[in-house]
């Protein structure tokens, strides 16, 4: 565990270990506000990402910002976005098991260093990699789980909406949810 972001974010720019490293343009670290209250946690890279090096800039990206606003929260100021992968995985598949458990220290260490209250796991590899490996994102998306002192909520990913549009009111739900959760734990997040 690193003690500095910097020294987490120097070794994180220098990882290899896994074969993601091979293929990529650019490690996928994180943006966002370091002290954070609140974290967003996606399942890994795609295109875009990997070419701008930053978490969730593509299409799915945009629809995230959107209903982020929509309860004030916002990339640049009140909130940290990390992947559970930084590096892009070939075509978009799913971020295999072994990657993830290769990855997964840089993101444990993000966490500790940010100590958030809440995180907001995006998609079902997220969700199943940091709340519970038999999570059911359908019926479990925008409810609370309670972890090593963390409030944890999975929602569905912004992908998975921008192919079925009917989910959206669903996610609308789930970020009202944390909204609510936001106003009675945290003391700065929406406080300019
Ligand atoms: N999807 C994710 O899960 N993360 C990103 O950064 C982009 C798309």
């Amino acid at each position: 565990m690193y003690d500095s972001w910097e020294e987490l974010r120097l070794n994180c720019l220098e990882c290899k270990k896994c074969g993601l490293c091979e293929k990529r343009n650019n490690i996928v670290f994180g943006c966002g506000n370091m002290k954070a209250e609140v974290m967003f946690i996606g399942e890994g890279p795609g295109e875009k990402e990997d070419l701008l090096a930053e978490p969730f800039v593509g299409r799915s990206g945009k629809l995230l910002d959107s209903m982020l606003s929509e309860i004030d929260l916002y990339r640049n100021k009140n909130i940290y976005i990390a992947n559970i992968v930084k590096c892009r995985p070939p075509e978009n598949r799913d971020p295999l098991p072994e990657e993830q458990d290769s990855c997964i220290d840089w993101l444990r260490n993000q966490v500790a260093l940010i100590k958030p209250k809440i995180i907001v796991a995006v998609g079902r590899i997220a969700a199943m990699k940091i709340i519970d490996p038999s999570i059911k994102i359908t019926k479990q998306h925008g409810f609370f789980y309670k972890k090593k002192k963390i409030w944890m909520m999975p929602t569905i990913h912004p992908a998975s909406l921008l192919r079925n549009p009917a989910q959206k009111p669903m996610v609308e739900e789930d970020f009202q949810n944390l909204k609510q959760k936001i106003l009675e734990i945290c003391t700065h997040t929406y406080i300019n």
